[in-house]
């Protein structure tokens, strides 16, 4: 019998850069944010080097993979350019999002079956590199069975939909979130989460069975202006401690 396990949690902090960007300044620093989250128990940072570099910077990518001791996921479109930075960089992992310019925030997950030639194509590369891929898809039986043939390791539910509906709608999007987590589970991918998650609606995601992690960034960078970065994390992590749906 397969161990239960608990889930994991990696820090979004595209938002600590954001609110440098606004100024121009150099504060506030990432690295610092970053080492903030790993000492209150983070297992992982995550970043999102957007096209438009609204955020996150190339430096920010190299000084978190020099400085980090957990693992460094990389989230990114499936742009050339984007995609020699992380053969340079080599995080632990790269997320593959769809990225549209004018978006606030990355809106659904990727069309990985109508795209399958040319995600295939970047998933080899990473692989070869020794990069862990996961591919951030909507809970969509066509997609996950998508992305094993296009074979990624990984995949990343998008949880936004259900985080932003309400009532019959939100009971409806949790349902397929679980059945989504199932059967990529049944089919041999490691299942992450995230977006749009907060301590308010994190108890509904930890219903879906065998996740490995969640990745969460604004709600605890949003939480860290009233109570500090360190216990915004702590209590993220107190939130997932219940969870026994890990399998892997
Ligand atoms: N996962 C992916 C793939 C994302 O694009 C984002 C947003 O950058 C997140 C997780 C984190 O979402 P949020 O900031 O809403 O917690």
């Amino acid at each position: 019998m397969k161990k239960v396990q608990p889930c994991r949690l990696g820090v979004n902090i595209d938002h600590v850069a954001t609110l440098r960007q606004v100024r121009g300044t150099t504060y506030p620093d990432v690295v610092e944010a970053a080492r903030v989250c790993e000492a209150a128990g983070a297992a992982g940072i995550t970043v999102h080097l957007r096209e438009d570099r609204r955020h996150i910077q190339d430096r920010d990518v190299y000084a978190l993979r020099r400085s980090i001791g957990t693992r460094l996921n990389l989230e990114m479109a499936n742009n050339p350019d984007i995609v020699g930075v992380a053969l340079d960089v080599k995080p632990h992992e790269v997320c593959l999002v769809p990225e549209r310019r004018r978006e606030l925030t990355t809106e659904g997950g990727l069309d990985v079956a109508g795209q399958a030639r040319q995600l295939g194509r970047t998933i080899d590369r990473l692989k070869a590199a020794g990069i862990c891929v996961s591919l951030f898809i909507a809970p969509d039986p066509r997609q996950i069975r998508a992305a094993v043939a296009v074979g990624a390791p990984y995949i990343e539910l998008h949880t936004g939909t259900f985080c932003d509906a309400r009532g019959a709608k939100a009971r409806q999007e949790l349902q397929r979130l679980i059945a989504g987590a199932r059967l990529a589970h049944d089919l041999g991918l490691c299942v992450n989460a995230g977006h749009g998650i907060n301590l308010d609606n994190v108890g509904a995601i930890l219903r879906l069975p065998h996740l490995d992690t969640l990745n969460i960034g604004h709600s605890i960078i949003c939480d860290a202006i009233f109570v500090g970065l360190r216990p915004a994390v702590r209590a993220m992590l107190a939130a997932l401690r219940p969870y026994r749906g890990g399998t892997r």
